[in-house]
C-alpha cells in the first residue's frame, strides 16, 4: 500500500478530502465518518451500537493521516481515534452502498414470453438449493415464474411460498380459494366466473400484497384464461412516450377502497411505483379499488389525460400474454410489477378452483442474499 503515502489529507470544516495519485478531493462529512468508525458496530452481530445522537459536539477531526493502509482520525472534543481501512474508503466514495447481489436488473418481457416462463417442479425447488436461486433470480429478472408438479392438497402452496419466505396475511387472511361462490358469499369479483380486468391485487392494503402464489387445484371450465403483462415495460414505455404523464403518475398518489361489511380498507398509491433511484418497481392498477379521485380538480385536469393515456397503452396486445393455467401448476408472480387478470367464464360447464397466497417481496429479495451467498460467492 505504498501508494497511501501518497495522500494528502485535508481538513475542512464539516468533512474532510483525500487527494491521492489516482482520486482528487474525494470528500468525506464528519459525521459519517464518526457513526460508521468500525468501533461503531457489535464485533460478531454486527448491527451498530454507537449512538451519533449523544454526541454533545458536531463531530471534527483533530488530526487525520494514512498510516500503512488505514486513515486514523482523532476526533476534537472527544476521546476517540478512528481507524478506517483506506483501500475501503476509496472504493466506497466510488460506488456507495453495499453490494446486493439481489439488485439484477428488471429484463423487460412482452406478450410473446410464455413459451420462455421459467418453470420449475415443485420437487426440484425442495430438492436441489441451486432451482430455488434460480427461480429466485427469475422472480427478480422477470416478476413471473411456473411451478409445476404441485402437491393437489391445500398445504402445497404454503409449502411452496414457505421455500422463499414467510405467508403474509391479507385481507382474507394466509390464503384465499377462488372459485365462484354462492350469491350470497361472493363479496368480490374474484368469487364470482365473471372477468377481471387487468390489476394488482388488493391496493387498498397500505402494504399491498408482495409476492402472490396461485395454484390451480382445478380448471375443466369454459374460458376463465389466465392474463399477466409486465407493467415495468409499459411503464418505461410510457416514461418515453410521455414523461410529463410519467412524472404525474408516478409522482401524485390516489385513494384506494375495499369496503364491505366486516372490514373497510383504505390506501393512498401512487399508479406508477418507483425505487429511490427512478426505477419503475411496480404499477398499482385496480379500476375495482379505485376510490374517487381526491385531488384538486385544476390538477386532474392534467392526471386524468395522463392516466387514461396510460390506461390505454397497458390494453396494447403487445403486452399481453394469455395462457390457460392447468390444475397442478401454481403461477408465481410479484403482485407489483406484474399486472394480471383472467376472462370470464362458464360457472357450470366445469370447475374452477385457485388457491392463493402471498409472502413479501424484501423477504424474495433477503433469500435471495442467503442462498447466493451459500452457492455462489
Ligand atoms: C383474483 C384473481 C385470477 C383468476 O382473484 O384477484 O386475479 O384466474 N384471480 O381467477
Ligand atoms: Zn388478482
Amino acid at each position: 500500500m505504498g501508494e497511501t503515502h501518497l495522500a494528502t489529507i485535508t481538513l475542512r470544516a464539516k468533512g474532510l478530502s483525500i487527494t491521492t495519485p489516482e482520486y482528487k478531493d474525494v470528500y468525506f462529512n464528519y459525521y459519517w465518518l464518526r457513526d460508521n468508525c468500525p468501533t461503531s458496530f457489535h464485533p460478531e452481530i454486527q448491527e451498530r451500537t454507537f449512538d451519533i445522537c449523544q454526541l454533545q459536539q458536531a463531530p471534527c477531526a483533530q488530526q487525520a493521516e494514512v498510516i500503512d493502509d488505514k486513515l486514523v482520525i482523532n476526533w476534537a472534543n472527544e476521546d476517540h481515534t478512528s481507524e478506517f481501512d483506506f483501500a475501503w474508503l476509496l472504493a466506497w466514495q466510488a460506488q456507495p452502498g453495499r453490494e446486493d447481489a439481489a439488485a439484477l436488473p428488471r429484463k423487460h418481457w412482452f406478450g410473446d414470453y410464455y413459451p420462455k416462463l421459467f418453470r420449475a417442479t415443485q420437487a426440484d425447488l425442495e430438492n436441489t438449493l441451486e432451482n430455488r436461486l434460480n427461480w429466485i433470480q427469475a422472480m427478480l429478472e422477470h416478476g413471473i415464474a411456473i411451478i409445476t408438479g404441485m402437491r393437489d392438497n391445500d398445504q402445497s402452496i404454503t409449502d411452496l411460498a414457505n421455500l422463499i419466505g414467510h405467508v403474509r396475511p391479507s385481507v382474507e387472511g394466509y390464503y384465499f380459494d377462488v372459485k365462484a361462490k354462492a350469491k350470497a358469499e361472493a363479496y368480490s369479483l374474484s368469487f364470482t366466473a365473471a372477468a377481471l380486468e387487468m390489476h394488482t391485487d388488493t391496493p387498498a392494503e397500505e402494504n399491498a400484497p408482495g409476492i402472490q402464489f396461485l395454484h390451480c387445484r382445478a380448471n375443466d371450465t369454459t374460458g376463465g384464461d389466465n392474463l399477466f403483462l409486465d407493467g415495468a415495460a409499459v411503464a418505461e414505455d410510457f416514461r418515453k412516450s410521455n414523461p410529463k404523464g410519467f412524472d404525474i403518475l408516478s409522482g401524485v398518489s390516489v385513494p384506494f377502497y375495499y369496503d364491505h361489511t366486516n372490514f373497510d380498507w383504505r390506501s393512498r398509491q401512487r399508479v406508477i411505483e418507483t425505487d429511490h433511484q427512478g426505477n419503475v418497481t411496480g404499477l398499482t392498477v385496480s379500476q375495482h379499488m379505485a376510490d374517487l379521485f381526491d385531488l384538486p380538480q385544476q390538477q386532474l385536469d392534467d392526471y386524468y389525460p395522463a392516466f387514461v393515456e396510460f390506461m390505454q397503452l397497458l390494453r396494447n396486445e403487445r403486452y399481453l400474454m394469455r395462457f390457460r393455467l392447468n390444475a397442478g401448476e401454481c403461477v408465481v408472480f410479484d403482485n407489483h410489477r406484474i399486472i394480471h387478470g383472467r376472462d370470464a367464464y362458464a360457472a357450470n360447464s366445469g370447475s374452477r378452483h385457485l388457491r392463493g397466497c402471498y409472502t413479501d417481496r424484501g423477504e424474495l429479495r433477503s433469500r435471495y442474499r442467503t442462498l447466493y451467498k451459500q452457492l455462489v460467492s
